[in-house]
């Protein structure tokens, strides 16, 4: 990638701001499901998103994880407001824009961006590389300076590719060259806000790290707020400064990194932490129990009362099922480090660094950052 960042920095980083960027609170999205015959009615709901409450600071890189079918893509679409919410309200820079329509957006439009996780799809196979990232801004209307052509072949090089391949289609590139092409999309409009859905999972290994970098720079050197929404934790530590875990819709925890990846206290948390790849196996220290999570994530159509995880959950109780755990801030817990448990674990003090496997591109990176903190 170029060293030479040619757009402006945005607001102060790391979520330093008094006023979070982003602001969600209690937002829901049920998909109705509809049947009978001869007359349609609904007869039930899909509650992907359940009262969710998230926050994301200016210049913050917030992560979002969960196993599939927690209401991830869900969520993301719903702050870009690809997706009507059914509740709730979504805060963007003061703004509530929970339900705005398009004229209403048309200000704020540009500065929050979307990254999809497919590459592939994600992109018209029948434009040019220049046509697809020129396109947001003709249709917001923007004329750089020194004109559009110009600054695509700036972010071009920004995000590492050739400036001179602008006339190339997205079949002549490599899955990782395409998802640059999806970055330097998203960058376009210079927005203030990415919901990045999965950008580095549909990549080879080896090319996950590289993708991972190109976006850490751009938070870091342009202050652009992230929101990274991603299964795999390893990605997310990496990335993130705060973490959201989510279940079956619901935001289950959320602290920033250490305490979430030292400290975790509930149960999903801790399973999701020690899903260790095979590989790893042969090196796990003998005294630390590994919990392999039974089952799929129940159907959001009708999702186990009270506690969602209390079907997958190895401490569940009575209670659990009768009374829905609060997302509260538990004794022994930091700051900002909040729990959705009725008897949660215990923090920890020894770090769980070691239980995290990270392949070696992103462990360079770690490192690396790691020397520079
Ligand atoms: N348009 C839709 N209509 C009905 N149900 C939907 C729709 N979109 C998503 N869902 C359902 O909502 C739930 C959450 O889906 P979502 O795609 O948000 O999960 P996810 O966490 O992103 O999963 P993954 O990791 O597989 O991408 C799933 O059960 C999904 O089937
Ligand atoms: S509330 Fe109960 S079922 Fe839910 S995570 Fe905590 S112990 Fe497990
Ligand atoms: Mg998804």
């Amino acid at each position: 990638m170029s060293d030479n960042l040619t757009l402006p920095a945005q607001q102060s980083p790391a979520g330093a701001s008094a006023e979070p960027l982003l602001t969600v609170e209690g937002l829901t999205k049920h998909f109705p499901i509809y049947g009978g015959f001869p007359i349609k009615r609904k007869v039930g709901a899909v509650q992907a998103v359940d009262k969710v409450d998230l926050t994301v600071g200016a210049g913050e890189s917030v992560g979002l994880v969960g196993e599939s079918g927690c209401g991830k893509s869900t969520t993301g679409r719903l702050i870009t407001r690809l997706l009507e919410p059914t509740g709730g309200k979504i805060t963007y820079a003061g703004h509530d824009i929970t339900h705005a329509s398009r004229r209403e957006l048309a200000p704020i439009r540009s500065e929050i961006q979307m990254i999809f996780q497919d590459p592939y799809s994600s992109l018209n196979p029948r434009q040019t590389v220049g046509t697809i990232i020129r396109s947001p801004m003709e249709v917001n209307g923007i004329e750089p300076a020194g004109g559009r052509e110009k600054r695509v072949r700036e972010l071009l090089e920004l995000v590492g590719l050739n400036p001179e391949h602008y006339n190339r289609f997205p079949h002549e590139f490599s899955g990782g060259q395409r998802q640059r092409i999806g970055v330097a999309r998203a960058l376009a409009l210079q927005p203030k806000l990415i919901v990045a859905d999965e950008p580095v999972s549909a990549l080879d290994v080896s090319i996950q790290a590289q993708v991972v970098n190109l976006l850490q720079k751009v938070q870091q050197e342009m202050g652009i707020a992230f929101l990274f929404i991603a299964h795999d934790l390893a990605v997310v530590r990496h990335f993130s400064q705060r973490v959201a875990v989510m279940y079956l819709g619901k935001v289950v925890e959320v602290g920033d990194r250490d305490s979430i990846y030292n400290r975790p206290r509930h149960p999903y948390t801790h399973a999701l932490l020690s899903a260790v790849p095979e590989v790893a196996v042969d090196d796990e220290p003998e005294d630390r129990e590994r919990i392999r999570l039974a089952g799929d994530v129940p159907s959001p159509i009708m999702p186990p009362s009270g506690c969602r995880f209390r079907t997958r959950c190895w401490k569940a109780q009575d209670k659990c099922a009768t009374e829905e755990p609060p997302l509260v801030r538990l004794s022994d817990s930091r700051e900002g480090h909040l729990t959705a448990c009725h008897f949660p674990e215990e923090p920890t003090t020894e770090a769980r660094d070691e239980d995290i496997v990270l392949d070696p591109g992103l462990k360079a990176l770690e490192d690396e950052n790691a020397g520079t903190d």
